[in-house]
Parts: C-alpha cells; sequence; structure tokens
C-alpha cells in the first residue's frame, strides 16, 4: 500500500511516502533556525512556517519517490498530539487534497508513529531488526516522556503504562542547554558535550529512582542543575562544562532506562524499543544495550533518522488504518492530546 504521510504537529513540515516498511522519500523541512533565538518552539512562528512550506515539502516528497499523487492509496496526517494551529495546517493540506483527489484520509497519533518507527526501512542505511510484538516502547521526545506496551501496530493494541509528571526528557535536555546558554535544540549539543565529559564528576539526583512506579519526573533535575550553577559560576572552563553535561545526561539515561526495563520485567516482556528524539542520544543508544544486556533484554533503537520528527512514520502507522478501512474524511478532528489510553490504577495494582 503506496501512502503519503504528513507531519505538522510541532517545529518540522514533513511529508513521506512509504510502501509497507521501505521509505520511498522522507523529506523534513525543519524550523530549528527561526526558534532558536527563542530557545524553544513559538506556535504561533511554527503554524506560519508550516503553511509556508507545506505545499512544497509534499510537492518534494512525491517527487522524489516518483510518485503521482494519483498513484497513492490514502494520505496519512499527524492530528494529534500536538500544538493547535501547527497540527491545523497539516490536517487542512491532507483534507484539501483527500476531498480533490478522492483518497481516504487517516488521523494518525503522532506517539503511535514515534512507536513504530523502528520497523522503518530507510534506503541505503542499515534497518535495525524488526522487533516482534509485543513490546515496552520508550518514547522520549522535547513534547512525550511516557512507557507503552506495545502489542501491535494500532492505537487499540497500545497501553500506556507510566508518562512524565512534569517536563519530558528532551524538554529537560532543551531547558538545561538554555540556562547553560548553549543553543537550540539542546539534546544534540548536550549529547556531544558530554561525550569528552565524566558523568560521576557531579553528583546528581536521580529522579524517582527509588519508586516502584512507572513515571517520570525532570524538573526537579533541571532544578539541580540550576542551582549547582548558581552555586558555582562562573563555569571556568570547558573541562567543567563537559563533566556537568556528561553527569546530567548520565542521570536522564539511567532514569529512563531503570524505568523501561521495570516495564518490561513487570510485564514479562523482555524487549524494549526506543523512540522519539531522545534516542538519537548516543548514550542512551550504548548504555541502553549495555544495561538490557545485563537483565537478558533485547534493545532496538531505530535508525536516527527515525527518532526525531518524520512523516515516515507516520505514513507507516496509517498504513494499519488504511488496512482497516479507516477514512477520517468529514470527521478528522485535532487534539493536544494523545489517545493512547492509560493502564488504569486498579490494573496497575493487580500486576504490581
Ligand atoms: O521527537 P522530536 O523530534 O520532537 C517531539 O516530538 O518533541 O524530539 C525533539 C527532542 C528535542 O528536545 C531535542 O533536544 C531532543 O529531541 N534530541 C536529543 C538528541 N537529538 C534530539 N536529545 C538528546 N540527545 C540527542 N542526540
Ligand atoms: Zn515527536
Amino acid at each position: 500500500m503506496l501512502i503519503l504521510g504528513i507531519e505538522t504537529s510541532c517545529d518540522e513540515t514533513a511529508a513521506a511516502v512509504v510502501d509497507g516498511r521501505k521509505v520511498k522519500s522522507d523529506v523534513v523541512h525543519s524550523q530549528v533556525a527561526l526558534h532558536a533565538e527563542f530557545g524553544g518552539v513559538v506556535p504561533e512562528l511554527a503554524s506560519r512556517d508550516h503553511l509556508r512550506n507545506i505545499a512544497p515539502v509534499v510537492q518534494e516528497a512525491l517527487s522524489k519517490a516518483q510518485t503521482q499523487l494519483a498513484e497513492v492509496d490514502a494520505i496519512a496526517v499527524t492530528n494529534r498530539p500536538g500544538l493547535t494551529g501547527a497540527l491545523l495546517m497539516g490536517t487542512q493540506f491532507a483534507s484539501a487534497l483527500c476531498f480533490a483527489t478522492d483518497k481516504p484520509l487517516i488521523g494518525v497519533d503522532h506517539l503511535v508513529g514515534h512507536l513504530l518507527a523502528v520497523f522503518l526501512d530507510f534506503p541505503e542505511v542499515t534497518t535495525p531488526q524488526a522487533p516482534e510484538f509485543p513490546f515496552i516502547g520508550l518514547v522520549a521526545s522535547g513534547g512525550h516522556t511516557a512507557i507503552y506496551r506495545v502489542n501491535g501496530p494500532t492505537p487499540q493494541d497500545i497501553t500506556e503504562l507510566g508518562a512524565t509528571r512534569d517536563d519530558a526528557a528532551g524538554e529537560a535536555y532543551d531547558k538545561v542547554a538554555k540556562l547553560l546558554g548553549l543553543g537550540y535544540p539542546g539534546g544534540p549539543i548536550i549529547d556531544r558535550l558530554a561525550q569528552e565529559g565524566d558523568p560521576d564528576a557531579i553528583p546528581l539526583s536521580a529522579p524517582m529512582k527509588e519508586r516502584d512506579s512507572l513515571e517520570f519526573s525532570f524538573s526537579g533535575l533541571k532544578s539541580h542543575v540550576a542551582r549547582w550553577v548558581r552555586e558555582n559560576s562562573p563555569i571556568k572552563n570547558d573541562d567543567t562544562l563537559r563533566n556537568l553535561a556528561a553527569s546530567f545526561q548520565r542521570v536522564v539515561v539511567d532514569t529512563l532506562m531503570h524505568k523501561s526495563i521495570a516495564a518490561a520485567n513487570r510485564e514479562g516482556i523482555p524487549r524494549i524499543v526506543l523512540a522519539g528524539g531522545v534516542s538519537a542520544n548516543r548514550s542512551l543508544r550504548e548504555r541502553g544495550l549495555l544495561l538490557c544486556q545485563d537483565e537478558g533484554i533485547a534493545f532496538v533503537a531505530p535508525h536516527v533518522r527515525a527518532c526525531t520528527d518524520n512523516a515516515a512514520m507516520i505514513a507507516y502507522a496509517g498504513s494499519f488504518l488504511a488496512e482497516q478501512g479507516v477514512d477520517d474524511r468529514g470527521s478528522l478532528s485535532i487534539s493536544p492530546r494523545s489517545i493512547l489510553p492509560r493502564l488504569t490504577k486498579k490494573r496497575r495494582g493487580e500486576r504490581s
């Protein structure tokens, strides 16, 4: 099934054409430069930039896939969660295309896209070994951080086991980078700095590590870094900065992995799949593998191209709904929230 995917939930205008797992084209127009001076995404600017770029990005995706719009079987578009104005740009554009061409329109939950990104088969890169269902999915991005039980590829197959109570992991990276004056987005910058730092140099408290819960909290860690910086300013040299980056990163990575491994053990599922922008992090990928090996748990990270926001993952997630005959034309709504259900307290209690 040939699916055109469209993604505009935050600060990437993206379009892609996929055929099953095969990515035929994957175009991402990043707005990073537009938002950099503000140290974060400005929703109004994001919407306006999507509006400017959506048509050329979709055209480029079709032409790189050597496909005409008439040849695609359905159009999949992110309709939740995300910034309202940004989501509207993608969904309105996709709806218009579907009405004009009489194609099915499929609304896709962005988080389902992230959870399935590991299956994408990009040309000219080595694709990771596809995991079996069920697996434990860790989504760590700029807007979300949560652990899921993934029994299959559609939203009905996916249940949230625990999520962050405050900041997302990527948001913590971005805020720490901002307070250190390092630029935006902070994740890749801190990742690079941390490679040459000592992760044990600066003691930072691990958030909620001892609690028997699959919830996260990263705002306390960010405050701890802010306090350390205040008490130790000015930071004397680059080594100190590298050590701080490495120490912060070690706590984030260990927290993400500690909770994911606890979820795998609790659910009796020895497979963990990474997803979301933070899964591009070198330390998370390397240390995650080591920690999982120690526990006898299989660990799969998507290709780096598939970690941050893209439309190939949206098209792929949409393909399973297209197979079920879903057509959201005339009924597509947007929402800042995901539709993935949470595990109820009762079931959580029963299992622990
Ligand atoms: O999934 P994504 O592209 O967008 C959302 O859905 O939020 O994730 C973006 C987030 C940003 O917070 C960015 O700092 C973080 O992913 N990120 C990283 C790395 N690359 C991107 N965080 C840590 N290490 C990285 N290498
Ligand atoms: Zn995302």
